[in-house]
């Protein structure tokens, strides 16, 4: 994600599964920014207390969110990273909740004020069949001044949880590590 040592990756996951294909994927990109020196850092969004946004406009007038809970202590991490490597499955076409409820926290933040115009971001996401390239650029875009996105589909929905099969990871860790050393 960059060329210079010492810079400050961070793992942003909105999946719920700790190890699961979107956290595969993230960890191939990772390996390419550890490959040029960078640090990381990882947030996985269900050990945080994030609730959900009351849409009084505080955030507009006061620069801060009323709520307290985990927001600023995210936030911090992630304004003091060099780069953002977001992650979130596809949920009904778009990413889970989880994540979603972070977005609508720095909504009106990141509209007004450009909250990320000094990061660097890559976008993963997986799905059981589609639209996940829509889903990793839409959320890279957020966190930061995109430099790319990847993804992959599972194989199903009907089978259940299906982890991210050989035959569609093939060429998945090389692509995802050549993002991570931009
Ligand atoms: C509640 C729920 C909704 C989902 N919705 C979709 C969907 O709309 N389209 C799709 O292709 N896959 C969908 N999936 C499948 C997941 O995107 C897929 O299993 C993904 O790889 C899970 O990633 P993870 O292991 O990082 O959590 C859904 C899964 C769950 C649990």
């Amino acid at each position: 994600m960059t060329n210079e040592n010492n810079k400050k990756i961070v793992a942003l996951n909105g999946s719920p599964h700790h190890n699961g294909n979107t956290v595969l994927l993230m960890k191939w990109v990772i390996k390419g920014c550890q490959m040029k020196g960078a640090k990381t850092e990882w947030i996985h969004l269900t050990n945080h207390t994030l609730n959900f946004c009351k849409g009084c406009f505080s955030c507009l007038r006061t620069g801060k969110c009323i709520l307290k809970d985990d927001l600023e202590f995210i936030l911090d991490i992630l304004l003091n990273a060099d780069g953002i490597i977001v992650g979130a499955p596809v949920y009904e076409d778009a990413p889970p909740a989880l994540f979603k409820n972070l977005m609508d926290r720095l909504a009106l933040l990141n509209l007004y004020t450009d909250l990320f115009e000094n990061q660097f971001s890559v976008g993963v996401s997986t799905s059981g069949i589609a639209p996940y390239k829509k889903v990793a650029k839409e959320i890279s875009i957020f966190f930061g001044r995109r430099i790319g996105s990847i993804g992959s589909k599972t194989a199903s929905l009907k089978l259940g949880y299906c982890p991210l099969k050989e035959v569609y990871r093939s060429n998945l860790p090389k692509k995802a590590k050549e993002l991570g050393k931009i």
